[in-house]
C-alpha cells in the first residue's frame, strides 16, 4: 500500500512523537490502524493498542460521563485485545483521585511505568467527540506528553479521524471556541491517508480475477477509475455490485462486460447506500453547500475567494480534490451530489 508512508510512521513512533492520521469516511482508517497494531505488537518492540471513542459520543458536554466511557475503552481494550488486565485493577482508585480531568492520563502513565515495552496508543474516531470531553482528552494527552520523560507516558499516540484534529473548532459549554491545535498543542505531524491509486484499484480487482478466473472486459478499468478515483468504499461497492449483486455474474464463467459495468454503476448510484447518504448529510452544512454549489456551477475559479478553511474541510471530507484542478472527487459523486442538492434545497 502506497497510501500511507510506513517509513514515516515508524520514524515518528521511534522518535516518540504523537501524530494525527486523517482521511475521509470509508477509506480504510480503522483497518489500517488495526493492521498497524498487529505489526507493532508482532515486532516485539512495542505494546500497541487500538481503541475507539465513539462510546463517549453520547455524553457530549458531560465530561465525567464522556471520560468514563473513554477510560472504559482503554481498560477493556487492553484486557480484550492484549489480555492485559492490570488496568482493570487500577481503574477504580485512579478514577477516585483523578476523575474526569486526569484519570485517562494517569492510567496511561501507570501502564507505561509498569509495562516492559513502550506503549503506542491509537485512538480512532476522535471526531466523534465534541466540546468539553474532547478538550479534556486532548489536554490529558498533552499533559502526559510534555511530562515525559520524568513521568512515564505513552511513547506515541496516534489520533485518527476524518479531520485533522488540529483544525477542529471545539465549542465549549461556556460558549468559547477552542481550536484542537491549542488544546493538543503537540508539535505533531499530520498524515493524510489517500485513496487507492489507479494501480492499487486495478490490483484489487486482479485479486478477484486471479481467485475466480472470471474475465473482465479491460475497457471497464478506465471507467472504474473515472467513476471512483480510488475511493475505497466505491471501489469495493462497485466490485460487489458487479460480481455478487448481479446474480448471473456469481457464476464465475460469466464474463463481465462494459454494459454490465454500466448497469452496476447505475444500480449503485440509485441504491441509497449509507456511504452515499452520508454525502447528502454533509451537503446540509452551509459551508459545504457553498463550496459544492460553486463547483457545480462549473466555476472552480469562483472558489478562489472562499475561506481556505472551508475548502480544506470539504477536501478532508473527501468530497473534492484540489489538485491538479479543483473538482468533485470522482464521477459517481458528481452524479449523486447534484441530485442530493436538489432534494435538500
Ligand atoms: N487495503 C484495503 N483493501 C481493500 N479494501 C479496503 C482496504 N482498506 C479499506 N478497505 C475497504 O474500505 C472500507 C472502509 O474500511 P474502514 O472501516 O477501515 O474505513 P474507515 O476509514 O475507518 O471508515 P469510517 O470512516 O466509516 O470509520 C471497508 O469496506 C473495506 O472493505
Ligand atoms: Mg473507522
Amino acid at each position: 500500500m502506497t497510501r500511507l508512508d510506513w517509513e514515516e510512521i515508524r520514524y515518528l513512533i521511534a522518535a516518540e512523537k504523537s501524530f494525527v492520521l486523517h482521511a475521509p469516511r470509508q477509506t480504510g482508517k480503522t483497518s489500517t490502524l488495526l493492521a498497524m497494531m498487529d505489526v507493532l505488537n508482532q515486532s516485539g518492540e512495542y505494546t500497541a493498542l487500538y481503541m475507539g471513542v465513539e462510546s463517549a459520543q453520547a455524553a457530549r458536554n458531560d465530561v465525567a460521563g464522556g471520560m468514563k466511557a473513554i477510560v472504559g475503552s482503554l481498560v477493556e481494550g487492553a484486557a480484550n485485545r492484549l489480555k492485559d488486565v492490570r488496568l482493570r485493577e487500577w481503574r477504580e482508585s485512579v478514577w477516585e483521585i483523578h476523575a474526569e480531568f486526569g484519570a485517562f492520563r494517569e492510567l496511561l502513565s501507570r501502564w507505561a511505568k509498569d509495562n516492559d515495552k513502550p506503549i503506542v496508543l491509537m485512538i480512532d474516531e476522535v471526531d466523534a467527540l465534541v466540546g468539553d470531553t474532547l478538550i479534556s482528552l486532548l489536554r490529558q494527552l498533552r499533559d502526559g506528553y510534555i511530562g515525559r520523560p520524568g513521568v512515564p507516558f505513552a511513547q506515541s499516540v496516534i489520533l485518527c479521524g476524518v479531520r485533522d484534529v488540529r483544525d477542529y473548532r471545539i465549542h465549549t459549554s461556556h460558549n468559547e471556541i477552542i481550536t484542537g491545535g491549542s488544546a493538543f498543542n503537540i508539535k505533531a505531524e499530520s498524515l493524510r491517508m489517500g485513496s487507492f491509486s489507479q494501480a492499487e484499484t486495478e490490483a484489487l480487482y486482479a485479486q478477484h480475477i486471479a481467485e475466480t478466473g472470471q474475465v473482465f472486459d479491460p475497457a471497464i478499468f478506465p471507467e472504474l477509475w473515472e467513476d471512483t478515483h480510488g475511493q475505497p468504499w466505491l471501489v469495493n461497492a462497485m466490485g460487489h455490485e458487479l460480481t455478487w449483486k448481479d446474480k448471473a455474474a456469481r457464476d464465475r464463467s460469466t464474463p463481465i462486460t462494459l454494459e454490465q459495468y454500466r448497469a452496476a454503476r447505475e444500480r449503485l448510484i440509485y441504491s441509497r447506500a449509507t456511504h452515499l447518504d452520508q454525502l447528502a448529510d454533509k451537503l446540509r452544512e452551509p459551508r459545504v453547500h457553498a463550496v459544492i454549489s460553486r463547483l457545480l456551477a462549473g466555476n472552480a475559479l469562483a472558489t478562489g475567494d472562499m475561506p481556505s478553511d472551508d475548502l480544506l474541510y470539504v477536501e478532508d471530507l473527501g468530497l473534492i480534490r484540489r489538485f491538479p484542478v479543483m473538482e468533485i472527487a470522482n464521477r459517481i459523486y458528481r452524479e449523486v451530489i447534484p441530485r442530493e442538492l436538489t432534494y435538500s434545497t
